[in-house]
C-alpha cells in the first residue's frame, strides 16, 4: 500500500473542455503516477445535484466526465475512480461532521456567502432560492476528503477555502476525540495559468466560449478561428508570450515545435496561418482520446461497471475509518 493519498473530486456539471484539460484532468493524472501515491479520484455527482436538477442530464454528464478522464488516460486499476453516490460511508461521515461545523463558517464559505450578496444585491430576500445544499456543501466535500485519509488534495484556487474547512472540521473532531481524522493539505499550482477561450476570457462552460474536448475536428477547426486576435498585419512581428494561441499551441506541441512557433512570431506570421497549426494540433492530440471516449459514451454499461467497481474498493478504504469515528463518539460498531 502506498503512504499518501491524494484526492480529488469532479463536478459533472458541464461538458469537458480545453481548459479542464490542461487545468485539471492532466495534472492530475501527471499526479497519479507518482510513486508511493495512491490515487482517488471521483465524480461528485451528489455536489453536481446542488444545481443539475434532471435525472437524464445527471446520468450523461457523469458518463461524459467518466469516459473523459478514461480517454486521457486515466488507469482505473492504479486509481480509485468512482461516483460519490455509489460510496454511502461518504454521507454518513457527512452528518457526524455537521455535528463538529461551526454554523458561522458556513455562513462565511464563498459559495452561499455570494449567492447571498447577489440576492441582496438585487433588492431580493437574503435567501431567495437558496437550499440547504448550498449552504452544506463545504461540509459534504470535507466528507469526501477526510472519509479516505486524504494527504493532499489538488484542487484550483477557488477550492482552497473548501480545503481549509476540511482541515478545521477534523482538527474539532481531533480535539474532542483525539487523533482520529488525517488533515488534508490542498495543493494548488499557481503555474497552471488559465486558458482562455475564444472570447479571451478565461475558458468556461459558464461563458459559452469553450472548445469542448470531443467535438468533431471540423468544429474544433471551426472554434480555434473564431479566437479574438489583434488587428497586426502577417509580415508584423508578435510577441508569443502574450499570444493566447500560442500559450494553448504550447500545451500540444512538443518542445521543438513551440520553438519553431516562437521563431514565426519573431519573424511574423499570420494569425490566420497559426490558427490552423493550432487546429491541426489540437485534432492530432485529440483524435485517440476521442476514440476512446466515443467508444466508452457507446457502452455506458462498460462506464458504470467500472465506476461501481471503484466503489468498492473506496468503501473499503472508508470502512474502517467510519468505524473508528462511529466508536469515537458512541455508535455500535
Ligand atoms: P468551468 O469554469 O467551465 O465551470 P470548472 O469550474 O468545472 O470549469 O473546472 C473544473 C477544473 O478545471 C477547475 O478546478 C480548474 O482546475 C480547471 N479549469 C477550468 N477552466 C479552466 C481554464 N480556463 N484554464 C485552466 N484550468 C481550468
Ligand atoms: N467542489 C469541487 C469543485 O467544485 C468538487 C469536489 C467535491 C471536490 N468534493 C471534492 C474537490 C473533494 C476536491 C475534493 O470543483
Amino acid at each position: 500500500m502506498a503512504t499518501r493519498i491524494t484526492l480529488t473530486g469532479i463536478k459533472p456539471t458541464g461538458s469537458p473542455h480545453l481548459g479542464n484539460l490542461v487545468g485539471a484532468i492532466l495534472p492530475a493524472l501527471r499526479l497519479a503516477d507518482q510513486p508511493d501515491m495512491t490515487s482517488v479520484f471521483f465524480i461528485a455527482d451528489y455536489h453536481a445535484l446542488t444545481t443539475i436538477h434532471d435525472a437524464e442530464e445527471m446520468q450523461r454528464l457523469t458518463h461524459e466526465v467518466a469516459a473523459a478522464w478514461l480517454a486521457f488516460g486515466l488507469d482505473p486499476d492504479k486509481v480509485i475512480f468512482y461516483r460519490q453516490s455509489d460510496v454511502p460511508e461518504i454521507f454518513e461521515l457527512t452528518w457526524v461532521l455537521s455535528c463538529f461545523t461551526p454554523k458561522g463558517k458556513m455562513n462565511r464559505a464563498h459559495a452561499y456567502k455570494a449567492a447571498m450578496d447577489q440576492n441582496v444585491a438585487n433588492g431580493n430576500d437574503a435567501d431567495a432560492g437558496i437550499h440547504m445544499g448550498l449552504y452544506c456543501y463545504p461540509v459534504l466535500m470535507s466528507a469526501d476528503i477526510l472519509m479516505f485519509g486524504s494527504h493532499y488534495v489538488p484542487v484550483g484556487r477557488d477550492q482552497e477555502q473548501h480545503v481549509e474547512i476540511a482541515r478545521d472540521i477534523a482538527e474539532r473532531f481531533n480535539n474532542a476525540f483525539g487523533p482520529t481524522l488525517t488533515l488534508p493539505e490542498a495543493r494548488i499550482d499557481d503555474n497552471i495559468a488559465a486558458i482562455a477561450g475564444i472570447d479571451g476570457r478565461k475558458m468556461s462552460k459558464s461563458y459559452d466560449n469553450a472548445i469542448p474536448l470531443f467535438a468533431d475536428p471540423k468544429r474544433i477547426r471551426k472554434l480555434v478561428m473564431k479566437y479574438k486576435t489583434d488587428s497586426s498585419a502577417p509580415e508584423d512581428p508578435k510577441d508569443p508570450d502574450t499570444s493566447v494561441l500560442f500559450h494553448i499551441y504550447r500545451e500540444f506541441a512538443d518542445s521543438d515545435e513551440v520553438e519553431a512557433m516562437r521563431a514565426r512570431y519573431a519573424h511574423g506570421i499570420g494569425w490566420g496561418e497559426v490558427k490552423q497549426m493550432l487546429a491541426d494540433r489540437l485534432n492530432t492530440f485529440l483524435a485517440e482520446p476521442r476514440r476512446t471516449y466515443t467508444d466508452l459514451m457507446q457502452h455506458p454499461q462498460r462506464l458504470d461497471d467500472l465506476l461501481a467497481q471503484g466503489a468498492a474498493r473506496a468503501r473499503a478504504l472508508a470502512r474502517p475509518i467510519l468505524d473508528d469515528v462511529r466508536r469515537k463518539v458512541g455508535m455500535h460498531v
